[in-house]
């Protein structure tokens, strides 16, 4: 009996020595691991350890080089994780209140990024999950490091699963012996954490793309369609890449809008972000401060091209061409010396008419020059539009008035005609804001796809909601939102707009059009945030893996490929001139309307004369 007492208090003293000694090992285990991560660390520490230890794990961790600190909790409050970045939880699976600490984190979602965890494990033969976590979702982007005493060395370990339901994956960080202290493992020093964990085993990942068309599915591939849901194809090989950089296996949900928010709801790729469906956007999207909450924008694999595309409209569009030949200084100058030509030659007229009066001659010489203004308005009239005149004057002064007369109009009218038939064939580059677009005479349209109609509906800005209610979607009229190649056939016959994605538009270009065709293409952005971007879920586990893959996509120049692949540059004008433009009915308008005009003088001048002719021939 008091043998057995003295093994028992033999075997509990060695057994508390050993503890006690395995603790002070922990303690340094600890401290040498949190400094191994080279980062400042506010410890928040959950163990049920004496106030000698727990004071002593204090002092050796103050000890250390990087700023540290350490706080002793039962609970977890939100106020100790300020910096979340710095902290890192210390958890003793042996002591009892452990797993409730544990559980609450768990529904918190503390494990993910960026806390890190160190958890103490009970010892074992072999490296184990602790039994508490064991059903608990520690995602790639947890830091969970398990210290377990096997054999007289420790070994930590990071543990993780690809994703919840999942076996575990536990990795070896590096075992601390009393010999050789910490060693790392070559791995662990040399790869960062989430390259470590970028191989996801064929996992699924859910993309979720925005397809309008039946056909685009089988064609994402095959790329035979370039230009129907052309951002989902585009994005469709931008992701391949990633999909290869983290070996994870495609699946798709299917939308048919990028999604908006209509009645408290998300709808289409955003609705499916939002709530946890899939992980990455099929298509790039644009920033906008009601998505911010939902989703991550991760990199930006391509420049935006939503514009307004149109070929610079003939001059006669914007202008009167039969003004623009001379400046308007000139046409004052031309007016002038018409009316002093006018009053001169009358005044030459009169002077001759009264010499041949007074040396009697004969009076009715049908060929002299009346001194009436309107003979004389019309013998200018005569001059300017190059006619010739069956009158003339016969004195010196009088001829060579008229020969000054001719030889004037001829140079102007010269110089006028070879100027008019250059701006026939000239086109006008003056439009070049949302204002000209505004007022030209251009007619406008925009390429159905879903993210046009919403941003055009939408729009509050007043330009550009007077173009939408003017322009595209008159009242009374159907809304012109075009198929992409139906849009670029209008643009080849006239002058006309079309607001399109301009990479798929110019591939069209590039079918359909002729070399000179390509010439004088200008562009007007629309949108007012123009910059498209991938995005993720917001708090997706594999945001990292994603962010750097994404990334290597941009430096490896994959997305360039992609890009030169389903996008055409600007095409270039090499034959400019190379045809004419026949002139139209615009080019002409200005001179039928004056054509019109005087038909109506001439027909109401016409019933004046005739009124008074009545008139003085009903006179008694
Ligand atoms: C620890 O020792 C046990 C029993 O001696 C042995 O079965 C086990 O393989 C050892 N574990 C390691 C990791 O060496
Ligand atoms: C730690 O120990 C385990 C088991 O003995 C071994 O497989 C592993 O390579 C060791 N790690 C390092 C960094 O030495
Ligand atoms: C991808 O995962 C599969 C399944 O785990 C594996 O067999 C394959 O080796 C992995 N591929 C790469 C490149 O790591
Ligand atoms: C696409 O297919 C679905 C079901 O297969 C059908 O309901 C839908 O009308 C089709 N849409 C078009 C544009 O063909
Ligand atoms: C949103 O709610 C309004 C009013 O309840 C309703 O008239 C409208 O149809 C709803 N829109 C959608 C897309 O459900």
């Amino acid at each position: 009996m008091y043998r057995s007492l003295t093994i028992v208090c033999a075997i509990f003293i060695c057994s508390s020595f050993a503890l006690s000694v395995s603790k002070e090992n922990y303690i340094t285990v600890i401290v040498d691991v949190i400094q191994s991560f080279n980062k400042p660390s506010d410890v928040i520490s959950n163990v049920c350890w004496t106030n000698i230890y727990k004071k002593k794990l204090t002092a050796n961790l103050a000890a250390a080089d990087n700023p540290r600190s350490i706080k002793f909790v039962n609970d977890i409050h939100a106020k100790d994780l300020v910096h979340p970045e710095k902290v890192t939880f210390l958890i003793d699976v042996r002591c009892k209140d452990s797993g409730g600490f544990l559980n609450k984190a768990a529904s918190r979602k503390y494990f993910g990024r960026p806390h890190r965890w160190f958890i103490i494990n009970t010892p074992a033969n072999e490296v184990s999950v602790p039994l508490v976590i064991d059903k608990m979702h520690l995602l790639p982007d947890s830091e969970v490091y398990v210290m377990q005493l096997i054999n007289n060395s420790y070994s930590i370990n990071l543990i993780y699963k690809i994703k919840p339901n999942r076996e575990w994956i536990i990795e070896n960080y590096g075992n601390w012996s009393t010999e050789n202290g910490l060693t790392i493992s070559r791995r662990a020093k040399k790869v960062a954490l989430v390259m470590r964990r970028r191989n996801l085993a064929r996992a699924s990942i859910v993309t979720s793309m925005v397809i309008t068309d039946n056909g685009s599915f089988a064609d994402l591939e095959t790329l035979r369609y370039k230009q129907i849901d052309s951002v989902t194809k585009g994005g469709f090989h931008q992701l391949t890449a990633l999909y290869e950089f983290m070996n994870a296996s495609r699946e798709f949900v299917f939308t048919d809008q990028w999604g908006h928010h209509v009645n408290g709801t998300w709808h289409g790729m955003v609705g499916h972000l939002a709530d946890g469906t899939a992980e990455l956007a099929g298509a790039i999207l644009f920033i906008t401060k009601e998505r911010m909450p939902l989703i991550e924008y991760m990199s930006h694999p391509m420049e935006s091209s939503i514009k307004f595309l149109f070929r610079e409209p003939p001059l006669s569009y914007q202008n009167n061409l039969y003004l623009l030949p001379f400046q308007a200084s000139v046409w004052y100058c031309v007016g002038s010396f018409v009316l002093v030509l006018i009053f001169a030659m009358y005044f030459s007229a009169y002077w001759e008419a009264k010499k041949v009066a007074d040396e009697k001659q004969k009076a009715d010489d049908t060929t002299v020059l009346v001194p009436t203004i309107s003979d004389v308005t019309i013998f200018v009239m005569c001059a300017i539009s190059q006619q010739g005149s069956t009158v003339e004057l016969k004195g010196m002064l009088g001829r060579f008035m008229i020969l000054i007369l001719f030889l004037v109009f001829l140079f102007l009218y010269t110089a006028y005609s070879a100027s008019i038939v250059v701006l026939l064939q000239s086109s006008s580059n003056q439009i070049r804001t949302l204002t000209d677009l505004l007022n030209s005479k251009l007619e406008l349209g925009v390429e159905d796809t879903p993210y046009n109609r919403y941003w055009f509906m939408n729009e509050k800005e007043p330009i550009r909601r007077a173009i939408y209610e003017k322009k595209i979607a008159p009242s009374g009229s159907k809304p012109k939102f075009f198929d992409l190649t139906e849009g670029i056939l209008q643009l080849q016959k006239k002058p006309f707009a079309l607001n399109c994605n301009l990479g798929v538009a110019y591939k069209v270009m590039e079918r359909y059009f002729y070399e000179h065709e390509k010439c004088g293409l200008q562009e007007i952005s629309y949108l007012q945030n123009n910059n498209p971007w991938q995005a993720v879920r917001k708090g997706s586990p594999y945001r990292e893996i994603f962010k750097i893959g994404l990334l290597r996509n941009a430096e490896f120049g994959l997305n360039d490929r992609t890009n030169r692949i389903m996008f055409s540059k600007k095409p270039v004008c090499s034959v400019r001139g190379g045809s004419f433009v026949s002139v139209s009915l615009v080019d002409c308008y200005p001179i039928l309307l004056l054509l019109l005009y005087g038909m109506i003088l001439g027909v109401m001048l016409l019933l004046v004369e005739i009124l008074y002719y009545r008139k003085m021939n009903t006179r008694p």
